[in-house]
């Protein structure tokens, strides 16, 4: 589930001004459980100290390949057959140049050509007129072509003042992209359908009725299937998160009924659905066209029923895997499994709302799982992103079941 705990990075450090990051992203990589190596060349140690890096990874850091190591063994050799992944970040046009060229004579070119069977990550970072050089361009679409990953560079300000593309891309996004890479891609060829988030439901110009629900669980679900290799569609209500991972088509509502006009639509050609929003179950009819004045003690507002979008997708299911949630505070299992019965699911997903660790608008989640074979699963308390992959497996099992 996790998939950097125990992993081997081996990260190449080039002679760029990013290299100065490297340090916080060595030490990202050794907080997610990875044992990390550290390859400088003579450029890169004018930016970074050895020593630094000594410290927080407990490795001397490769920065001669003419050395034997204690029990004889060649450097670029032993450290690319130790890693389960070189990364070379800040990686400089020039060091790109030689990997597309096959030169290997400098510690990290040659750890690049020696580490042939290793997948291998590169994080561009270089001032925007060098990185849009052509000859730059098409080094990267022949590392790219031959299976070799990159990320980034980003745009913004750069170390030379000037604004553009190249900065060295985010050091999360390059721990994330590492994810990536590790993770079976078992939802390939599947499109998921999410929905995540509160509905917001107008009263007046400026008021609306609206829930707790933060969206944190449904687009970590998103980010999940996304990363498994899935065609990810996340219908999302109003939320305060970022955008989710790039090549989730996101479609963003607010109301109830846009929700069910958008799950509608992209229902039939869906093979899991996951309704993981907190849709508002009541509505006003016709919201007033006027911000409403205080002019009474009192007044009434009548609402009228939404449509249960997860009831109608039960009804229309014909080969779909169908989730939905359920958020309780008491007889949890008694709801869900009468939810499943009513509204034809395949998996039930019970939340404990009633903990403040759990549930709404919080970083975890302590989830009960229910399938339509009442199999019932209690999982402890655990980050939404590790429940998003539970979540995941449970589906995955079930469409094998139901399969065959
Ligand atoms: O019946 P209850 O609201 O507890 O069911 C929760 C499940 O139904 C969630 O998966 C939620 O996304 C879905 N739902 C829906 N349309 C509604 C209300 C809930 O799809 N109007």
């Amino acid at each position: 589930m996790d998939q950097l705990k125990g992993k081997k990075i081996l990260i190449a450090v080039t002679g760029g001004i990013a290299a100065y990051k490297i340090p916080e992203l060595t030490r990202l990589f050794i907080k997610a459980g990875c044992d990390v190596q550290v390859a400088l060349t003579e450029n890169a140690v004018r930016f970074v100290q050895p020593l630094t890096l000594e410290t927080l990874t407990h490795h001397p850091v490769l920065m001669d390949d003419f050395i034997l190591l204690d029990e004889g063994g060649i450097p670029h050799i032993e450290a690319t057959a130790w890693c389960d992944i070189l990364i070379v970040a800040p990686a400089t046009g020039n060091v790109i140049g030689k990997a597309a060229a096959g030169i290997a004579d400098d510690i990290v070119s040659t750890l690049l050509l020696a580490a042939s069977r290793k997948p291998v990550l590169f994080a561009p970072a270089m001032n925007s007129r060098m990185y849009l050089n052509p000859v730059v361009k098409r080094n990267i679409a022949l590392l790219r072509e031959m299976g070799y990953h990159f990320i980034g560079p980003d745009e913004g300000e750069m170390a030379c003042g000037e604004e553009g593309i190249g900065r060295l891309s985010d050091l999360t996004c390059i721990v994330e992209k590492v994810k990536d890479i590790f993770t079976v891609k078992d939802l390939q060829d599947l499109t998921i359908l999410i929905s995540a988030g509160p509905t917001q439901e107008p009263i007046d110009p400026v008021r609306f009725i609206t829930n707790r629900s933060s969206g944190k669980m449904g687009y970590a679900i998103a980010n999940a299937a996304k990363r498994r290799g899935g065609r990810v569609i996340l219908v999302s209500g109003p939320t305060r998160l970022s955008v989710p991972k790039e090549g989730i088509t996101l479609i963003r509502v607010k109301t109830a009924l846009d929700m069910e006009r958008e799950i509608l639509e992209h229902f039939p050609y869906s093979d899991i659905v996951i309704m993981a929003a907190a849709v508002a179950d009541y509505r006003t009819d016709k919201p007033f066209p006027q911000k409403l004045k205080k002019s009474d003690k009192s007044f009434k507002l009548e609402l009228v029923r939404n449509p249960d979008i997860l009831q109608a997708l039960g009804t229309q299911k014909t080969h779909q895997i169908l989730v939905g949630f359920a958020a309780e505070t008491e007889k949890f299992e008694k709801n869900a499994i009468q939810k499943i019965k009513d509204k034809n699911l395949d998996l039930i997903v019970v939340n404990d709302v009633s903990q403040p660790d759990a549930g709404f608008e919080v970083d975890t989640n302590r989830i009960m799982l229910i399938d339509r074979f009442n199999k019932i699963r209690k999982f402890p308390l655990q980050s939404k992103e590790d429940a998003a992959d539970t979540i995941l497996d449970k589906i995955l099992k079930i469409k094998r079941k139901v399969a065959g």
